[in-house]
């Protein structure tokens, strides 16, 4: 198929290198800024900008970082090139070159960086309106240290990149900076990625000489200008503990401007994966949205609430401090304070849930109410249950887990227990203190207590008998 159009981008991104200075048993780019492992980012946005494919050059404790892309993406849909030694940018580049064989010598290659979580959309798509075959992300911190030098003429056309440990005091005295982020175009690549040579003072291969290369043939090479903020990379856990307030500020930020109350902005941190949070919601202090969380419309989430992978109807109110993970909580149900949903909780619309209560795989019906000290593990909950303070299933022998059944409208007494496996049929009741260790049949009363005794005048009985003793 030939076609005038230019083809639609592809992307490279870098992660091959070591993290030294990460001092971890990680790889760098599987360390995470707002819950997001580094090397989701730089896909994330190459997707968000249309690229067509994308290939990860990867080296340092690759099977980890190919099955978290795959865990993620699916299998093989992200490419995976393998650098075995880290021999420099030019270098792990151009061991990407084969993985894009088919691809047209028009096509636009974008390279992003492994561990430059906070790149936007709007400067990727800059620097692919750029003319020519190389454009260049610059920027200038505060503090150049350690970047390659954007040495231009007096025209102020770039003319090359000079790697820090190569430069002139000159040289580094200047302030604008490579960011590392790159559009190419393919056939630029295939012409001049295989000739870089190792002459510097790293012995590295350069991917920033490509763009003396390019300024040779062609006289300028475009430049985009970030902010130092936007293409700051992790090197060490301090810099990846700022990309983190960061990344939670922009995020929180764009929550709020969609129509979300947040008290104490600073404390609260939702990761960069949840799925949604509607309108005229409102999260108290320290409150933790986590993973693929969504939130419907006027959700209350008070202080201190963790909410892991779960799915929070609209209207529900979360007392403080209570735990959601891998659960469904449905329209205007109330749970808290200080309740735990663990995975597999499925609470219907209107559920009451009070502090200290627990459920596992449990599935609360419609306006159930469990409102004190309570553990409901492998649990079918009917509409309009009522279960009283203190009661337990006891799903497990030790072995195996067992399913209780509590139809619809039942009321279970105070502390009881019930024996599972073990229905309770609709409309009954439980006495207070039961041992349920026999289904209840429907509209029936089941009650297992001693009967109580009361032996009149005991006490002061007693108080004689302990006066006499002491004589
Ligand atoms: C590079 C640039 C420098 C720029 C800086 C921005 C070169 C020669 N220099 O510096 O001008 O200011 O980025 O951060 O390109 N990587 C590999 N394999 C390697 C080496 C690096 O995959 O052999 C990856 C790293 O994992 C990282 C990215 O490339 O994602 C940049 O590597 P890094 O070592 O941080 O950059 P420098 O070479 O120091
Ligand atoms: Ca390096």
């Amino acid at each position: 198929m030939s076609t005038s159009l230019t083809p639609s981008p592809v992307a490279v991104i870098l992660a091959a290198g070591l993290g030294t200075r990460m001092k971890s048993e990680t790889v760098k780019v599987l360390h995470r800024v707002a819950g997001r492992p580094l090397v989701f980012w730089p896909v994330e946005l190459a997707r968000a900008v249309g690229v067509r494919r994308i290939v990860a050059v990867l080296g340092h404790q690759i099977d980890a970082v190919r099955a978290a892309l795959d865990a993620r993406y699916g299998a093989g849909a992200i490419g995976v090139a393998e650098q075995r030694e880290p021999r420099g940018t030019g270098h792990a580049l151009l061991q990407a070159l084969p993985a894009l064989a088919d691809e047209p010598g028009e096509a636009r290659v974008v390279v992003l960086s492994g561990d430059v979580p906070l790149l936007t959309q709007a400067t990727v798509q800059k620097l692919l309106a750029c003319e020519g075959p190389v454009a260049v992300v610059t920027m200038r911190p505060a503090e150049p240290r350690g970047y390659g030098r954007m040495v231009r003429d007096a025209a102020g056309n770039l003319r090359k990149i000079v790697e820090e440990k190569d430069a002139t005091p000159e040289v580094r005295a200047l302030r604008e900076v490579n960011a590392g982020i790159y559009a190419f175009r393919l056939d630029f690549l295939r012409e001049h990625l295989g000739s870089l040579r190792a002459d510097n003072a790293q012995g590295e291969l350069y991917l920033t000489d490509l763009i003396a290369r390019a300024a040779e043939q062609h006289g300028d090479v475009a430049t985009v200008e970030a902010s130092a903020q936007e293409v700051a990379g992790a090197n060490d856990r301090v810099d990846l503990s700022r990309l983190d307030a960061l990344a939670r500020q922009l995020i929180n930020e764009r929550w709020m401007r969609e129509g979300v109350t947040m008290v104490a902005p600073e404390s609260v941190c939702i990761e960069a994966d949840v799925q949604g949070i509607g309108r005229d919601c409102e999260l108290g202090p320290g409150v933790q949205l986590r993973g693929s969380t969504r939130l419907g419309a006027r959700v209350k989430v008070d202080v201190g609430c963790v909410i892991t992978d779960s799915t929070i109807e609209d209207a529900a109110f979360l007392k403080p401090y209570s735990v959601i993970t891998e659960s469904r909580i449905g329209a205007r149900a109330q749970i808290g304070p200080f309740a735990h949903c663990r995975p597999g909780s499925d609470l219907s619309e209107d559920v009451h849930m009070g502090n200290f209560v627990e459920t596992k795989k449990a599935r609360l019906g419609p306006g159930a109410k469990a409102n004190h000290l309570a553990y409901l593990g492998d649990a079918e909950i009917g509409a309009k249950v009522n279960v009283g303070a203190g009661t337990i299933t006891c799903n497990y022998d030790g072995k195996n887990k067992f399913v209780t059944t509590i139809e619809d409208g039942a009321f279970i007494g105070s502390d009881t227990q019930l024996v599972a496996p073990v229905r309770v049929g609709k409309g009954a009741y439980v006495g207070a203190g039961t041992t349920v260790t026999k289904d209840v049949p429907a509209g029936a009363l089941a009650v297992s207590r001693a009967p109580q005794q009361n032996i009149e005048g005991w006490a002061e009985k007693k108080a004689k008998k302990d006066a006499a003793n002491k004589k």
